[in-house]
């Protein structure tokens, strides 16, 4: 397990199909869910893609290292079970000092020189991905993490996945398309390459961070519209034992005493760095619920609601 800018990566050898199998059984994630590669820079692209459109090149020369991932069509250096059997895949050069030395360390580690890490999220399947250390400790059974080395990196800066983008059809006259929002937004995006707007509900491609219910927490979690969050708090609070409540912006008023509040910053970027961590610690409290307050329809904000939203959708 190593830090990444965004959150903790489960990395494994991208050529050793072993390897990787075994980071898919220890999240227990579906073979059909493709992995993000990770490569320490840009110049070793073209040996795990191929057919790369200059947009790629564009965007990796203003994004990269950092929180962006783009899915191209994959080269024959890439085994199938990195991609679930699809023919494009998922690559990323995270910008993380500790994730840079370990990346650059690998690659030269093969006698190509051009070594990367298959990378999930690491976290079970579904659930949190983990922003520091102890999220990692805390998430697998111990059996496995004798076997797994756990690099610390401190807490993640970015706190939500990278932004995924996909040109893999830009060759046969298809535009490209955000298939999940991060920290990069559409609109900077937008500003570098030519950008379809795509319903993310509608995406063919597998993409498991787009399954209506991820994310997800142990406490069945809601959100709540901003203006029925001020006046009907107590309301809710009356039919649940214990309720964590997650605001941001005026604190709300004639809270029960059965309201816990959890106060998140009105700044998206300082939201996002601390959602997970502080999701997590409102489950080990073991609430009945939580809810949490709507956030700002501006597109600053998009990555933050999809994940919440997500998070919410298994419990409706
Ligand atoms: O920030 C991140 O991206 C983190 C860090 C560790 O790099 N990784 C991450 O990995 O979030 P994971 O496996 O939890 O989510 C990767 C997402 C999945 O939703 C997967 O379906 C999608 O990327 N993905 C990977 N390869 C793809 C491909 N070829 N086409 C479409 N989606 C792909
Ligand atoms: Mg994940």
């Amino acid at each position: 397990m190593f830090p990444t800018e965004t959150v903790y990566g489960l990395g494994a050898d991208a050529e050793n199909i072993e390897a990787v199998r075994k980071v898919y059984s220890i999240k227990g994630r579906p073979l059909s869910h493709p992995v993000i590669l990770h490569l320490p820079k840009v110049d070793d692209l073209a040996y795990w893609a191929s057919d790369i459109p200059d947009e790629a090149y564009k965007l990796a020369d203003i994004f990269w290292p950092g929180p962006l991932t783009l899915v191209l069509k994959k080269s024959s250096n890439v085994p199938d079970i990195v991609t679930g059997g699809q023919n494009t895949v998922g690559i990323r050069c995270p910008s993380h000092p500790v994730a840079q030395e370990i990346l650059i360390a690998f690659a030269k580690s093969k006698n190509h020189k051009k070594g990367a890490l298959a990378a999930p999220s690491a976290n079970m399947f579904g659930k949190i991905s983990p922003t520091c250390s102890s999220h990692v400790y805390n998430e697998f059974n111990k059996e496995y993490l004798k076997e797994i080395f756990v690099v610390d990196g401190g807490v993640s800066n970015i706190g939500i996945e990278s932004t995924i983008i996909d040109l893999s059809g830009i060759r046969e006259g298809k535009k490209a398309s955000v298939l999940r929002p991060g920290h990069i937004t559409e609109m900077n995006i937008a500003k570098i390459i030519e950008l379809e707007s795509k319903d993310l509900s509608s995406n063919s491609i597998v993409v498991s961070g787009s399954l209506k219910s991820h994310y997800a927490t142990i406490t069945p979690l809601t959100v709540i519209d901003d203006t029925f969050f001020s006046k009907n708090l107590s309301v809710f609070a009356q039919k649940v034992d214990r309720l964590a409540v997650l605001y941001y912006g005026d604190k709300p008023i004639n809270v029960e005493e059965n309201i816990d509040l959890y106060y998140m910053s009105s700044d998206p970027i300082i939201y996002a760095r601390h959602l997970y961590a502080m999701l997590r610690k409102i489950d080990s409290k073991k609430y009945s619920r939580i809810f949490v307050k709507d956030l700002p329809f501006l597109a600053e904000w998009d990555a933050i609601r999809d994940r919440l939203y997500k998070a919410a959708a298994g419990f409706n």
